[in-house]
C-alpha cells in the first residue's frame, strides 16, 4: 500500500516508516517540523538504504498543502501521528492543542475524503481510560475522565472518527490506543528527542544517566502498587510501529474478524475499531529503574518527589485482542527497551544534530 504518514519524523511516526518500508508498503510524510527534526528521516531512508522518505514540509492545517500532496499522489490510507502531545503544556496552551489537534484533523479528514481515501490509523492514547475501571485494561472498558487537555484531545477525535465512520461506511476507522512508548530502533540512529525537560520517565531516566539531569524525581511512593511507586505498560516503540503495519490488514477486504462463539465471523466483516496497543505487563517506576542499571550498567541516583498531579497508580493493558484480530503482539521485554533508550541516548546525547 501507499500510505500517508502526517507526524512521520516523530519518535513513533519515524520508526513506522522504517516497518512500513521492510513490509513491502511505500510511504509520503508530511509533517510541520514542530516537535520533530528532518534528520530522523535522512537516518530512516539511511537505515532502509533507499535514497529518501518523500518528504512534504506541511501543516495539516493548510488545506492547500494537503491538497498538492493529494494531487502528486495516491494514498490507500493514512497513518495519523501529526499532534501535539505534551501533557503540561496543554492545561497552559489549551486552544492551542485543540486547534492543532482536532482542527489539523479536521482538515486531514476533509481532503482525505475529497479524495477518495477513507482508510486512517489514528494515534491514540490509554489516557482516554482516565482511572481506569478495570485492570488489565479491555478495550470494553468505558472512557472516563481525562486529566488534560491533550487527553481530551484524544477523547475527542475517536469521538469524531467514529461518529464519521457511521454516516459513511466508506470509511475505515481504527483507533490504536497505545500504552507506554519507550525504547529505540536497535541501531541507535533514531529514537525520542524530546525538547526541553523531558515529562516522560524513560526520556528522564536516559538524560540523567548521560549527566544531563542530576538525579530523577520518582512521584510518589504511596500508590497501592507492590512497591508504592505507579505501575504502566511500557511497549517499544518497534514493537508499536509494527502494530500499525498489522492495522493496515483491516483496510484489506478480504480482513475478517476471527469468529467468536459470540460473534459468528459472516457478521463480522467490518473491522473492529479500537485496539490496546501495549505488552500486557505493568512494570513500576523503581521496576525501570533497576532494569536500566542492570541492563546498561549506568548510574541513575533519584529521589522520592511528592506525587505528580493527574497520575493514577496503575495502567496497564488485556491486548488479547489486538493478537487475535491483528496477528499482532509485542515482542520486546523491559531490558530490550531499556537498552535500546540508553543505546539511543548514549550514542546521541544531544538529540538530532542541526538539520
Ligand atoms: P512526536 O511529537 O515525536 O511526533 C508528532 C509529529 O507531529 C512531530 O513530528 C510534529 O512535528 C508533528 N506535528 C504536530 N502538529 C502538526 C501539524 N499541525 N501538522 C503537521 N505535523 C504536525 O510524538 P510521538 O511520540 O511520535 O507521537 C505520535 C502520536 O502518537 C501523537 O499523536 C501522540 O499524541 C500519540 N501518542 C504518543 C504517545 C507517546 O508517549 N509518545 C502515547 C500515546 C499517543
Ligand atoms: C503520560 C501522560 C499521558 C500520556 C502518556 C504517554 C501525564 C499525567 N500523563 O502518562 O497523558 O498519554 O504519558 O506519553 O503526564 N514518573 C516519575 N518521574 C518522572 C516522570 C515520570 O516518577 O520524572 C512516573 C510517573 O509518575 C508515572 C510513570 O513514571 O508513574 C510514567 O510516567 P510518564 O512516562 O509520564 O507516563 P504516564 O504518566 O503514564
Amino acid at each position: 500500500m501507499n500510505i500517508l504518514v502526517t507526524g512521520g519524523a516523530g519518535f513513533i511516526g519515524s520508526h513506522t516508516l522504517i516497518e512500513l518500508y521492510q513490509a513491502g508498503h511505500t510511504a509520503v510524510v508530511v509533517d510541520n517540523l514542530s516537535n520533530s527534526n528532518p534528520v530522523a528521516l535522512k537516518r530512516v531512508a539511511e537505515i532502509l538504504s533507499i535514497p529518501a522518505i518523500p518528504f512534504y514540509h506541511v501543516d495539516i492545517r493548510d488545506r492547500e498543502g494537503l491538497e498538492k500532496v493529494f494531487a502528486e499522489h495516491k494514498f490507500d490510507a493514512c497513518i495519523h501521528f501529526a499532534g501535539l502531545k505534551a501533557v503540561g503544556e496543554s492545561v497552559e496552551k489549551p486552544w492551542e492543542y485543540y486547534e492543532n489537534n482536532i482542527g489539523g484533523t479536521l482538515t486531514l479528514v476533509d481532503v482525505m475524503r475529497m479524495h477518495g481515501c477513507k482508510n486512517i490509523i489514528f494515534s491514540s492514547s490509554a489516557t482516554v481510560y482516565g482511572d481506569p475501571a478495570e485492570i488489565p485494561i479491555t478495550e470494553n472498558c468505558p472512557k472516563g475522565q481525562c486529566t488534560n487537555p491533550y487527553g481530551w484531545t484524544k477523547s475527542m477525535l475517536e469521538q469524531v472518527l467514529m461518529d464519521i465512520q457511521k454516516a459513511d461506511p466508506g470509511w475505515n476507522v481504527v483507533l490504536l490506543r497505545y500504552f507506554n512508548p519507550v525504547g529505540a530502533h536497535p541501531s541507535g540512529r533514531i529514537g525520542e528527542n524530546p525538547n526541553g525537560i523531558p515529562n516522560n520517565l524513560m526520556p528522564y531516566i536516559t538524560q540523567v544517566a548521560v549527566g544531563k539531569r542530576k538525579e530523577l524525581g520518582v512521584f510518589g511512593n504511596d500508590y497501592d502498587t507492590p512497591d508504592g511507586t505507579g505501575v504502566r505498560d511500557y511497549i517499544h516503540v518497534v514493537d508499536l510501529a509494527k502494530a500499525h503495519v498489522a492495522a493496515l490488514q483491516c483496510f484489506s477486504s478480504k480482513f475478517q474478524v476471527p469468529s467468536s462463539k459470540s460473534q459468528p465471523s459472516t457478521l463480522n466483516l467490518k473491522p473492529s475499531t479500537i485496539y490496546n496497543i501495549g505488552t500486557g505487563h505493568g512494570y513500576s517506576v523503581l521496576d525501570m529503574v533497576k532494569a536500566f542499571v542492570r541492563v546498561n550498567g549506568a548510574d541513575v541516583p533519584y529521589s522520592i518527589k511528592p506525587r505528580r498531579a493527574g497520575d493514577i497508580a496503575t495502567c496497564y493493558c488485556n491486548p488479547a485482542k489486538a493478537k487475535a484480530e491483528l496477528g499482532w503482539e509485542a515482542k520486546h521485554g523491559i531490558d530490550d527497551m531499556v537498552r535500546d533508550s540508553w543505546n539511543w541516548q548514549r550514542n546521541n546525547p544531544e538529540g538530532y544534530p542541526e538539520p
